[in-house]
């Protein structure tokens, strides 16, 4: 089983070498702790299951998939992962997803593991320098004071795709505390949820945007 774990890993390895530094392999490496102290009160959870759907739970993204490369699927194969072992990976990466709030109903607890995990890494401080570093890496503005005071009012309009790194606070990154699946996930993301509200009051303050 560690022999799977650790073929894919040196593929995953060399995957993320190519992605920005919102999503470079420290990202899996912080997913992986935050899995592993959700996991620890929840002694039922299969680790093989939980670890191999961290290590590839962002390869089929299509943010990041280019024409061609190489599916998760694919990886757990070449592996040497069995069928039954592949679709419970492959299930349990599908329940990450966010997919603007309508997400997969949670029907595994490696999934809630999983999807937790990922969303911690998504707010707090490491979220603010995620999402600069995301928006950096696509010439996004910081912020549009116009967006943010839209993005309060209406559901839909922000939903675009070349929006400012700031409103991605407002459309995704606020919700998620609430969002949250497992009790300590929920505990984790807690603190975090309250810094990233301070950050941005701070912004507001400095840039006199409407808050
Ligand atoms: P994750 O791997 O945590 O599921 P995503 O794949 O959604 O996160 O995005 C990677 C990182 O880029 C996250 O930290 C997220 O906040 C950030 N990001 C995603 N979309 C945007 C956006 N539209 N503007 C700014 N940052 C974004
Ligand atoms: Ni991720």
């Amino acid at each position: 089983m560690n022999k799977i774990i650790e073929r894919c890993t040196e593929q995953v390895i060399e995957i993320y070498e190519r992605f920005d530094a919102s999503h470079d392999y420290d990202h899996i490496l912080r997913v992986m702790k935050n899995a592993e102290d959700i996991a620890r009160v929840m002694p039922d959870a299969d680790m093989t299951v939980v670890r191999l759907a961290v290590l590839l739970h962002d390869i089929d993204d299509p943010k990041y998939k280019e024409a061609g490369s190489v599916s998760a699927l694919e990886l757990l194969d070449a592996a040497g992962a069995e069928d039954g072992l592949a679709t419970k990976v492959l299930e349990t990466i599908k329940s990450v997803s966010f997919n603007g709030g309508n997400e997969e109903e949670i029907v595994s607890i490696e999934g809630a593991i999983v999807r937790d995990a990922d969303r911690l890494d998504a707010i707090g401080a490491i979220g603010i320098a995620r999402t600069f570093a995301f928006g950096g890496a696509r010439g996004r503005k910081l912020y549009d004071a116009d967006e943010i005071a839209r993005t309060q009012m209406s559901e839909d309009e922000y939903r675009s795709k070349n929006t400012a790194s700031v409103t991605h606070f407002y459309e995704k990154l606020l919700l998620l505390k609430d969002l949250m699946v497992t009790e300590e996930g929920k505990r984790l993301a807690k603190e975090r949820h309250d810094f990233m509200v301070s950050f941005l009051d701070q912004l507001n303050a400095e840039i006199g945007a409407a808050k």
